[in-house]
């Protein structure tokens, strides 16, 4: 694909955060194309948590400049990173144990009637309709989603951040708490997204994981940017390289935290 001549969905450059002197992301440059997937990879404390929530809103750069579709976008909130089509599904899924699919999907934005009372069939009908594309298998929709698997309690949860027309999708470990067949199934919706033309911003420790699912990764050490790549480009054991020694491979543009020499 001619990324190239195509606009960023996002560019986030030269951002910084720092905790008292921790330099948690340290001048990082990220950028994401729509229908691509961008892996974000890096051991603990490396900052990526730090970085993307910076771009959901959740915490407060000191430094760099974000860009939505080429403009310079202010996000300082979560709900300004709403307005600009940017949603996030955290790892700890933040869903409602006892009420179904519908509910949550509606979760704080409920639909009413006319009358004021609770919307239901309205509400269970678009969930049927957004579970559908993500999800086609998907039959519980009278059920509590405690009793879903975790499999199925994910694609609720990103049903709930697409819904509301994000065109950016932050998943910071979306599949750490998962089986083997339920991360398949994850990496199935994002499939499905990416072919909707969504972009996905996938953090996660699993290199294998990231080296199935991305287009390209970016690797932060020390909160430094080590490089970025296509996945293509670079073999497991390079990118391997990256995360653990900070050694940038030819197939990657290095970052201001590539190991000299
Ligand atoms: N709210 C905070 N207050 C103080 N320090 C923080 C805060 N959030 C993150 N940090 C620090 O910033 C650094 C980067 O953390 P971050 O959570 O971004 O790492 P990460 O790459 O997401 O790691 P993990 O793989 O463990 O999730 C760490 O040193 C962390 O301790
Ligand atoms: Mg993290």
């Amino acid at each position: 694909m001619d990324a190239q001549v195509r606009t960023p969905l996002i560019e986030m450059k030269d951002i910084s955060i720092a905790f008292g002197g921790v330099k948690a992301v340290d001048h990082a440059y990220i950028d994401l194309y729509p229908g691509e997937v961008v892996g974000l990879l890096g051991h603990n404390g490396a900052g990526k948590s730090c970085l993307i929530k910076i771009l959901s809103g959740a915490y407060k750069r000191d430094a760099g400049q974000i860009f939505v579709n080429g403009e310079e976008a202010h996000i300082s909130n979560p709900r300004d990173a709403k307005s600009y089509g940017i949603e996030t599904v955290y790892q700890a899924l933040a869903l409602a144990d006892n009420v179904d699919a519908a509910s949550n999907l509606y979760l704080g934005r409920e639909l009413l009637t006319r009358w004021g009372t609770l919307d239901d069939a309205s509400m269970e009908a678009e969930a049927r309709k957004v579970m559908g594309r993500l999800n086609p298998n998907f039959r519980r929709f009278k059920e509590p989603v405690i009793a879903l698997s975790g499999g199925q309690r994910q694609s609720v949860a990103i049903a709930r951040a697409i819904h509301f027309n994000a065109r950016i999708l932050i998943m910071d470990e979306p599949t750490a708490a998962l089986g083997p067949a339920e991360t398949a199934q994850v990496g199935e919706l994002v499939k499905q997204l990416k072919s909707d033309g969504i972009g996905i911003f996938l953090i996660s420790h699993d290199i294998h994981d990231v080296f199935d699912l991305a287009d390209r990764v970016t690797v932060m050490k020390n909160g430094q940017v080590v490089g970025s790549g296509r996945v293509s480009d670079m073999t497991k054991d390079e990118v391997l390289g990256m995360i653990i020694l900070g050694k940038c491979p030819p197939g990657a543009l290095p970052g201001p935290g590539a190991m000299q020499g």
